[in-house]
């Protein structure tokens, strides 16, 4: 008995180890790393990811973002944790909703994807005061991003507080959750000289306070060159490939490849070519990277006040690989996701070694990648603007300018970063001709009777106004409970004032530091001014006739979007600065120094007019003298939501500036007049060379923003609520809502390009004797949907650009009915480039083709 029982217990103990080592094993992923490439489970790998930031969407289309992106090829979904979203006060966290951070971590681990947890907790981003919260610039004493105890006791108690529910959630690789891979601070490097001795020790204080969370995964740091072991450093930028880390034992890793930028009030619109984004990322791999995450994958929206700034655009587009809306941004998801195709080709090859480099001539780079197993894999680049012959191992290779091939057997080319097999896709914004409820009108028509409105006061209309001598700064005023901050005062003129001269005018001047300026006299909206991204600063000048007797001027002063990057960003300050003067008869006097009356945000802010609830329904007004292009005005209305399942944009022509709520949540700024300059844009954007923010951007001298993303999840059947404050003036009767399509499918495909590496037709071309040739494949967007008609096709020399081609010199006779036999009645089609199905038009001359086609709806 006693035998059996010592036994027993050894027994016991055996098997629980035998249990601890399995479940050990089987559940967590042990990541480590080496100079090659992050190692999961003992095995170094190739990984693509893509940042997509839980809050600029909703979590009812993550799953649908998360599967686009797994489709395109992506391995990790990359995010940044954003601080002032969870804590908006000391101590009281939210993590509901679009802030559920957990939520979203898993369904990229549902769908089969790493994430890399990039907390900072400084972010940047394009995000409110870089992700910090208000409450933080308040704490005595403190210091942001230096060696300053206040700043680092709050940036470790967050750090350690999202680390812990992670942990909790099991949610590291480590312990068999998704997170490989965390990031502490953010280019901080980019910086740190501004700070000093203490930046060193901030640093390295970074480093270890993150190291001590014992999260089981690596950290990183980007743009930080001094990251202390066993820190990885990390390079940002359009192109990395001449980076690397600061320790033979890391791995090259790139975690923000811009693949288009984003978009303020006032600017153009970026936009980064497909073929240049695919250049830099096939560059990255050629050199030794191993990891490359695009930045962003899918921009969204900055819902609500969260933009950074100062103005930054409530769009967060950014001409990523899938738009704001959710939809496939083609053909660069589809260009990107044959590259990743071919990249996870190569990856045997890629861990294995180091690169071996060879000139092919001037700007001409082939690196190979070979095993002594016999893996082969090749990269040829063409670093010059024109076209190259080279000749590589014995043969010959046509390299386009700006352009790399890659050659996953070193022998045949799969893909080449400038010519695209992928089609490309127009998006078109359907407006819609009735959603108004009850009245079956066009919403862009809708009488006036539609709307309710209350007029916002001019002035102080709040008990908790207060007085100051002299103006105060802005944000530390508001703290950014509200974008706005009134500056009023009242002064009395007598007899003799130089300024008081029947009919003459006096000269009323404010300088601010913006970002925005309205200025009223006497109640009456006399002008207003605003700054730009590179610069807030107004200086406000205004003729204007005083009263005898008491006159008050109220200035409205509001930010949109707090500084996010740079050092000291924290303190860049807003609103008005002085001095605020009255001239005339070459007499000039300062109001400044004098007592002001401030009132921090709007009284309809106080009063939750944005709200669905009824507690301010007998204030809204409905009389038939809606008032239009009068500044600061609540406006609601109320329609029915879209039919259908597309997404949904509001076209705000024919506002001026404010905020909009759909059934009491914001959609985020408007500002729809706030148009971009007249030059700096073209049609069409050469791809080759160098690409840098400014050097292509669409819509010059056009609003900047126009479409506002309403998410379906916050519609609702039956009757939906949209209130509006106009700021500035505007007529909401104008304002029309648009659901977005794919309208056209285009493909342009010549004899040059290499075969699709789709994967249904690339094992074919692996094994296949007779070689694959280039085909032109086109695919409705929806599975349920048919290719309705075929626009147009053309073989030969056709040229334009998708919606716009025309036939060329040369074009053969039957390419309309080949393609439309091949594609009409079909979800996909595909269509050899080749003179065999087409006959050769001319000889001698390199054709391609092109098609145009539509899809049911
Ligand atoms: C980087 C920064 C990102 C983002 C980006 C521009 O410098 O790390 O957070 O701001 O620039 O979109």
């Amino acid at each position: 008995m006693k035998r059996c029982h010592h036994l027993c217990r050894l027994l016991h103990l055996w098997l629980s180890l035998v249990i601890l080592s399995f479940s050990h094993s089987s559940y967590g992923d042990n990541v480590t790393y080496d100079h090659r490439a992050l190692v999961i489970n003992g095995v170094r790998r190739v990984l693509i990811s893509g940042s997509i930031h839980y809050p600029r969407s909703t979590p009812e289309m993550w799953p649908d973002l998360i599967q686009k992106a797994k489709d395109g090829g992506l391995d990790v979904v990359e995010t940044y944790v954003f601080w002032n979203l969870h804590e908006p006060v000391q101590g009281q966290y939210d993590f509901e909703g679009r802030k559920d951070i957990v939520k979203f971590v898993k369904t990229a681990a549902e769908a089969g994807l790493y994430v890399h947890l990039r907390i900072g907790p400084y972010v940047c981003a394009e995000w409110n005061y870089g992700g910090f919260p208000l409450w933080l610039h308040f704490i005595p004493g403190i210091k942001f991003r230096t060696d300053n105890e206040p700043f680092k006791t709050e940036m470790q108690r967050f750090t350690a507080k999202i680390v812990d529910m992670m942990k909790q959630e099991n949610l590291y690789a480590s312990q068999g959750g998704p997170i490989i891979l965390s990031q502490i601070e953010n280019e901080y490097g980019n910086i740190d000289s501004a700070y000093g001795a203490a930046a060193q020790r901030y640093i390295q204080w970074s480093a270890s306070m993150a190291l001590s969370l014992d999260t089981g995964v690596p950290w990183v740091m980007c743009q930080q060159s001094d990251a202390p072991d066993p820190i990885i450093n990390t390079c940002n930028g359009f192109y990395c490939d001449q980076f690397s880390p600061n320790s033979n034992n890391k791995p090259k890793m790139w975690t923000e490849n811009w693949s288009g930028w984003f978009l303020s009030f006032g600017g153009s619109a970026p936009y980064r070519p497909p073929q240049d984004l695919a250049f830099a990322v096939a560059r990255f791999f050629q050199r030794g990277g191993t990891f490359q995450n695009y930045y962003m994958y899918q921009g969204g929206t900055n819902f609500g006040r969260t933009t950074g700034g100062p103005f930054i655009a409530t769009s967060y587009d950014y001409d990523a690989p899938i738009d704001e809306y959710g939809l496939l941004n083609q053909p660069k998801w589809g260009h990107l996701r044959d590259l990743h195709k071919v990249i996870k080709k190569c990856e045997p090859a890629l861990i294995a070694t180091d690169p071996a480099y060879t000139s092919l001539g001037q700007n001409l780079e082939a690196h190979v990648y070979k095993t002594s197993s016999g893996a082969c894999a090749a990269f040829l680049a063409n670093i010059n603007t024109q076209d190259a012959t080279v000749k590589f191992n014995g043969k010959t290779y046509q390299l386009p300018g700006w352009s790399v091939s890659i050659l996953p057997d070193c022998k045949n080319v799969v893909y080449n970063t400038a010519q695209i097999n992928s089609q490309e896709t127009t998006s078109e914004m359907r407006y819609l001709s009735s959603i108004s409820e009850g009245t079956n009108q066009p919403l862009s028509r809708l009488s006036s009777s539609g709307w309710s409105y209350i007029k916002e006061p001019v002035g102080i209309s709040k008990a908790d106004a207060f007085t100051r001598k002299g103006l105060v700064e802005q944000i530390n005023t508001t703290a950014d409970a509200s974008d706005y901050l009134w500056y009023s005062i009242s002064f009395n003129i007598t007899m003799g004032e130089p300024w008081l001269i029947s009919g003459e005018q006096t000269l009323l001047h404010v300088e601010s530091l913006g970002h925005v300026l309205r200025a009223f006299v006497n109640g009456y909206y006399i002008g207003g001014a605003m700054g730009s991204a590179d610069s807030t600063k107004i200086s406000l000048s205004k003729l204007i006739i005083l009263d005898k007797g008491k006159n008050t001027i109220d200035l409205l002063s509001a930010t949109v979007g707090l500084q996010n990057y740079g050092a000291f960003f924290d303190l860049s300050g807003a609103g008005v600065t002085g001095p605020v003067t009255l001239s005339a008869n070459g007499v000039t006097f300062d109001l400044s120094p004098y007592v002001w009356t401030y009132q921090i945000g709007l009284k309809g802010e106080d009063m939750s007019l944005f709200d669905d609830s009824d507690d301010s329904a007998s204030l809204w007004l409905s009389d038939s003298t809606l008032p239009t292009n009068v500044p600061l005005v609540w406006y609601k209305t109320q329609f029915q939501a879209p039919a259908g399942n597309d997404p949904v944009a509001i076209d705000f022509t024919g506002m001026g500036k404010g905020e909009a709520w759909i059934n009491g949540k914001s959609i985020g700024r408007f500002w729809p007049n706030y148009t971009a300059p007249l030059s700096g844009c073209s049609d069409s954007c050469n791809y080759k060379g160098a690409y840098s923010s400014s050097k292509c951007l669409k819509k010059c001298g056009k609003p900047s923003q126009q479409l506002y993303h309403v998410p379906r999840s916050f519609l609702k059947e039956g009757a939906n609520t949209m209130v509006l404050f106009e700021e500035e003036g505007g007529d909401p009767t104008k304002i029309s809502f648009a659901t977005r399509h794919t309208g056209s499918l285009c493909a342009h495909v010549s004899e040059m390009h290499p075969a699709p590496v789709n994967f249904e037709v690339y094992p074919e071309l692996a094994v296949s004797k007779q070689k694959l040739g280039p085909m032109v494949h086109v695919t409705c967007p929806g599975p349920d949907q048919l290719i309705n008609e075929v626009k147009f096709a053309s073989f030969g020399t056709p040229q334009g650009t998708c919606g716009s081609y025309s036939h060329g010199k040369c074009s053969s006779t039957n390419a309309l009915s080949v393609v439309q036999q091949a594609c009409v009645g079909m979800n996909s089609c595909r269509v050899p480039v080749s003179t065999k199905a087409f006959g050769d038009p001319c000889r001698g001359v390199t054709k391609s083709l092109a098609i145009e086609a539509t899809c049911s709806s």
